[in-house]
């Protein structure tokens, strides 16, 4: 496995692998890896002939600065998992790289960046829409996997790319969950025992809005009650949001007579946690 630092060493990487019928395959990451990451990174070798993965803790998508400065940074721990699931290339740029002086160019979303997350965390997904831009540059993969997980940036990725013409295959990846339910993210584990205990209320919410769904109730504001009721009743939890959402256009809906969404956003103490699930 190759850790790669520079663009251009990367591309250099690249252009190597995509010589004859070569595939490359890329999984952005901003490390702290867990089951969920490592689910990409697998699935992505079954596309692809080369797989790089890169980890970089993106300073321009965090909207706070304690968020970014207690974010998990385990390099050691993820190289060695990134070697473990066969990783061809690691590409871990320094903040110094990536935003030298004078860097002033950024990529903006259009408007299925402003609910949600983009509307509570002003700025997210410029962040993200540029930082990957800059990825996709140094790392020139034909297909790049995103986690469903992050459902409004994969849904924001999606865009760029058709936008852009950057002629990446985009795949989106279900959300890895540990056996309670709770969804895989490098943030809960800065959650406490007890906030991690309750924390399981946010998949048993989204799960209970999906059952009613399923039993045909098909209106918005009582499936979004629905799950906030249950996060309600658990003390630990400060919702910050619970939205049904069409699937495609991210636009909230008060019938779901189409492909959707509910997602939610929740505190546990100082860790703000997100989840969604798709009403089918
Ligand atoms: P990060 O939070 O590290 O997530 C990297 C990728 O892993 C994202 O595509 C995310 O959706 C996916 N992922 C996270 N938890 C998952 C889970 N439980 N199951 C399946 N996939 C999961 O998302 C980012 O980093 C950054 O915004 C990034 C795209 C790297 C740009 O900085």
């Amino acid at each position: 496995m190759e850790i790669i630092t520079t663009p251009s060493e990367m591309q250099r990487w690249s252009r190597a692998h995509r010589s004859g019928a070569g595939r490359v395959g890329f999984v952005p990451t901003m490390g702290a890896l867990h089951e969920g990451h490592l689910h990409l990174m697998r699935t992505a070798r079954e596309h692809a002939s080369a797989v790089a993965a890169s980890i970089f803790v993106n300073p321009l998508q965090f909207n706070r600065r304690d968020d970014f400065d207690t974010y998990p940074r385990p390099m050691d721990d993820d190289l060695a998992l990134c070697e473990s699931v066969g990783i061809d290339a690691v590409y871990a740029p320094t903040a110094a790289t990536m935003y030298p002086e004078g860097f002033e160019t950024h990529v903006e979303p259009g408007s299925l960046g402003d609910p949600m997350e983009g509307a509570m965390r002003p700025g997210h997904f410029r962040g993200v829409t540029t930082v990957v831009t800059k990825l996709f540059n140094a790392v020139q993969p034909d297909v790049a996997l995103f986690g469903q997980k992050d459902y409004q940036q994969l849904a924001v990725i999606r865009r760029m790319t058709i936008d852009l013409d950057m002629g990446i295959e985009i795949i989106g990846v279900p959300t890895v969950r540990e056996p309670d339910g709770l969804a895989l993210s490098s943030r809960n584990r800065r959650l406490t025992p007890e906030d991690r205990a309750a924390a399981v209320a946010v998949p048993v919410a989204l799960t209970a809005a999906l059952r009613a769904y399923r039993a045909g109730e098909a209106s918005g504001r009582t499936l979004e009650q629905c799950a906030t009721e249950i996060l309600a009743a658990e003390p630990r939890a400060r919702v910050e949001y619970v939205q049904v959402f069409d699937a495609n256009t991210l636009v909230s809906i008060d019938r779901v007579d189409r492909p959707s969404v509910i997602a939610a956003a929740v505190w546990f103490g100082d860790v703000r946690l997100i989840d969604n699930m798709l009403l089918d």
